[in-house]
């Protein structure tokens, strides 16, 4: 039977939540080191920023994980087994899932995403182009674990976390995490997990990468004051900060900062704080791994046995894990 339009759970933050967030966020904000979750960046234009750097000619990641995706999809659905149980986290616009359904066929894509409203947008447009495909969507912050609705069925399920979002955690945290997707592997086939991995390359690629010419990258970071204004009602002015991005090599990680063109009081209800000239807000870490040392976070995570694609430079891969 075909649908028309996909099942949707969506997990808004209720008031309580909403105000231990906000406090959370003032919290960092008031720290001797400021800093606000990376998942600040997005929303509705967020999103859109989003998807636009990922066309940006510096912005390898994107199209490198796509000629990956191409080359494991055949491999990774043998070893999935019939109908499996698609479950993409962090889907944004669906694109890296939709280009495995052909070589998948899932029985059930389940959409994952924070930005709650993108992902019905994408999501309602990508049912009508599969009627035939049961679909859930999800809108849920899951970067403190994930809970998946009694709706998404337990055989096969293949968990599909690309574009290197692993990054964004420490590797303390991204082994919890992926331990927590091991624990949710279940079926016949035994469940498995296709993740995409950014690996250490040379400095002034990762730099160019977060720092574009045409300054996508910037807006996207300076964008986070927005949605920080919308949460708290802070009076942020973007036109106040400059996008940092560097390469912090003894952490292997890119950060971004929002550092301030000069002296600054910033003012919510409730609270103010004042930012001198250069003093910055860390906003995001994007880790980068060696692929042995990502293969052996998967092997104590509780994955046995594990698959990796990388590209001709070695800059990225795609790892595919099962019990
Ligand atoms: C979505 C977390 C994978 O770290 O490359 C892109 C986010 N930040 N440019 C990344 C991001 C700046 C992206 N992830």
């Amino acid at each position: 039977m075909p649908r028309t339009c996909p099942t949707f759970f969506s997990f808004p933050a209720d008031a309580p939540a909403q105000s231990a967030e906000a406090a959370a966020v003032i919290s960092g904000l008031m720290s001797e080191a400021p800093s606000v979750s990376p998942k600040y960046l997005y929303g509705p234009l967020g999103s859109r920023l989003f998807d636009a750097i990922t066309e940006l000619p510096e912005y390898y990641p994107t199209r490198t994980e796509r000629g990956l995706l191409e080359a494991c999809r055949d491999s990774v659905a043998r070893a999935a087994g019939p109908a499996p149980t698609l479950i993409d986290l962090g889907a944004g616009n669906c694109e890296k899932a939709r280009s495995l359904f052909d070589a998948l066929k899932p029985g059930q894509y389940v959409a994952v995403d924070i930005s709650v409203d993108f992902l019905r947008h994408t999501l309602s447009q990508l049912q009508r182009d599969f009627p035939e495909l049961e679909m859930l969507g999800i809108g849920a912050d899951f970067s403190s674990g994930l809970r998946l609705p009694d709706a998404v069925r337990r055989d096969n399920r293949l968990f599909f976390y690309p574009g290197s979002s692993i990054g964004n955690f420490t590797p303390e945290q991204a082994l919890t995490f992926l331990a927590g997707i091991r624990a949710q592997c279940a079926g016949a086939y035994g469940g498995g997990l296709l993740i995409g991995v950014d690996l250490i390359k040379p400095a002034t690629l990762l730099q160019a990468a977060y720092d574009d010419a045409l300054g996508v990258t910037a807006a996207f970071n300076l964008n986070l004051l927005n949605n920080l204004n919308a949460l708290i009602g802070s009076n942020f002015a973007m036109g106040d900060w400059r996008h940092v991005a560097l390469f912090n090599a003894s952490a292997s990680r890119i950060e971004m900062h929002l550092e301030a063109r000069r002296d600054i009081e910033v003012r919510w209800p409730g609270g103010a704080r004042s930012f001198r000239q250069g003093q910055r807000i860390h906003t995001e870490n994007s880790y980068k791994y060696a692929l042995a040392d990502f293969k052996s976070l998967l092997t104590q995570a509780g994955f046995g046995r594990i698959q990796a694609w990388t590209d001709a430079n070695d800059w990225f891969a795609l790892c595919h894990a099962t019990l």
